[in-house]
């Protein structure tokens, strides 16, 4: 299990490593089901299923989850592990999200939320099958820093995360639970006293609720601790915001296309229940991994005290901890 660059991983490197022995162990732990099983909403909850989504979705409990996350492969070849996601033209990209997306909405209790994931490329087809199956609420642009150089076209930079509920009249949204930190440019004063801002001695800072525009968010580093080899995994702090603004405590998050296990993984932090499917055996190890390392170590990177930090404000966060002891 361990991977051919766990050999030369310099000391600071916190990528995942699983041993021979912990992969043996942890997949004992997977849930497997077959298509004939018709497992109950308290079976499957806290589980990691190792499966494909299209032969096993049926067998889910409808109207189970709060917040289904999606982070669907995108219109993009690529290689999961062996499993290869080859780019497919616009109308057949939307043929693919419409055979899953419908039986993935049916999991969705009526006064739950779905955000699902996207590039420019294939963003069209998810507005698109969202707008057949859900009301959409809004589209967050992520501007994700880390992209790879393009000679010949603008290297892109940026992803969106759809949002849509089943009754836009009742679904539950708490925008006190994902107020951001931001350090203050202009200190504006009245008579004065700070307006609207705090000073402190790590600097001065303000609270202000999250736009649609999401720029405070790095992709995972070899360096954090939350970081797999996994191709294209979320970072947690981004997964976080999600589950803090739309999935009650106690709640379930239900997330099909798992990958390394960061949406359960980040529910289990906050409190969340969750489930989650994956195909690949391995990522689902990692996710299993997590899990147990979330037991210990509930913190996510990027926030801190109940509030969304800015980028590369580490020392800020320590400091202001410092403070308060
Ligand atoms: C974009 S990645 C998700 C990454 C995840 N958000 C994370 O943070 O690690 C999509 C995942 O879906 C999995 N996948 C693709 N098709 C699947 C299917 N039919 N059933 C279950 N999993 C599938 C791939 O193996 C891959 O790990």
């Amino acid at each position: 299990m361990a991977k051919k660059h766990d050999r030369g991983r310099a000391g600071r490197n916190r990528t995942l490593v699983v041993t021979k022995e912990e992969q043996i162990r942890l997949s004992g732990k997977l849930m497997r089901i077959t298509s004939d099983q018709k497992p109950g909403r308290f079976d499957i909850i806290d589980k990691t299923i190792l499966g494909d989504l299209f032969s096993i979705i049926d067998c889910i409990p409808d109207e189970m989850a709060d917040l289904i996350v999606i982070d669907p492969p995108y219109n993009l070849t690529k290689d999961y592990n062996g499993l290869r996601f080859k780019s497919l033209g616009n109308a057949e990209y939307l043929e693919y999200l419409r055979s899953w997306f419908p039986k993935v909405v049916a999991k969705l209790k009526v006064c739950g939320s779905l955000y699902i994931c996207g590039d420019w490329r294939c963003t069209a087809a998810l507005q698109q099958v969202m707008e057949e199956n859900l009301t959409v609420l809004n589209r967050i642009t992520w501007q994700r820093e880390k992209g790879r150089g393009a000679l010949s076209n603008w290297k892109n930079g940026m992803e969106d995360i759809w949002f849509g509920v089943k009754n836009q009249k009742s679904y539950y949204f708490d925008v006190n639970a994902v107020k951001m930190k931001r350090k203050v440019l202009a200190p504006y004063r009245e008579n004065g006293s700070p307006k609207d801002w705090e000073e402190t001695d790590s600097g001065n800072f303000r609270l202000t609720f999250p736009s649609n525009f999401w720029d405070d968010i790095t992709v995972p580093y070899w360096s954090m601790p939350e970081n797999t080899d996994h191709p294209t995994q979320k970072p947690e702090k981004l997964i976080a915001r999600l589950i803090l603004a739309s999935c009650p405590p106690n709640g379930l998050v239900f997330d099909p296309f798992l990958g390394s296990g960061t949406t359960s993984v980040v529910a289990k932090k906050l409190g969340r229940r969750f489930c989650g499917i994956e195909m690949n055996e391995e990522y689902a190890i990692w996710a299993e991994k997590r899990l147990e390392k979330a037991e210990a170590d509930r913190s996510i990177q990027g926030f801190a005290d109940g509030v969304f930090w800015e980028r590369n404000s580490l020392s800020f966060q320590k400091k202001s901890e410092k403070q308060k002891q």
